[in-house]
């Protein structure tokens, strides 16, 4: 991927607000960083792995709670179509950001990523549990374990342990 196109994905990920401060962004670049350490590492395509990570979210602009993936991937869909993205690729991005199925690498990758961020953005916990999980330890503490389990990788699950532990340490 060229940089004039990264730019333009980056731009229209920033220009689908889902918070109201900066976190929405912030997350999504996050999830790309920690895509691209996991894709380093394990392979799949680089392209697929960054746009999905970028994009993953952008549904919840229109639709924050469940369902916000198959938004996020029509979305994600049209605005890839329009700015002449390779069709092959869109086609395997779409299924990452849908959610919905896991057999591919990419997809593997970006729940992982999507995970790790949870447990290590500090601003992003806060705006999350506060606002979706409304300060329910029970909740909170579920949501944990969850993304924890979901991280596939050893070495991503070794670089989120410490803040794990200590989240679920103040949560229970
Ligand atoms: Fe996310």
């Amino acid at each position: 991927m060229d940089d004039k196109t990264r730019k333009k994905i980056e731009e229209y990920a920033k220009s689908m607000r889902w918070t109201p401060k900066d976190f929405y962004w912030k997350h999504a670049f996050m999830v790309r960083e920690f895509a691209l350490m996991i894709q380093k590492r394990v392979g799949g395509d680089k392209d697929i792995v960054e746009v999905s990570a970028l994009l993953h979210d952008i549904g919840k602009s229109k639709l924050l709670g469940p369902k916000h993936e198959e938004i996020s991937a029509k979305l994600a869909k049209e605005f890839l179509e329009q700015v002449g993205f390779d069709i092959n690729k869109i086609k395997k991005i779409v299924e990452c950001i849908e959610y919905k199925n896991f057999k591919s690498i990419e997809a593997r990758i970006l729940r992982s990523a999507d995970s790790m961020s949870l447990l290590r953005d500090k601003e992003g916990q806060n705006w999350y549990f506060k606002t979706i999980l409304k300060n329910n330890n029970e909740r909170i503490l579920k949501e944990l374990k969850k993304s924890y389990s979901e991280i596939e990788f050893d070495f991503a699950k070794k670089f989120v342990e410490e803040n794990y532990k200590k989240l679920v340490k103040k949560y229970e």
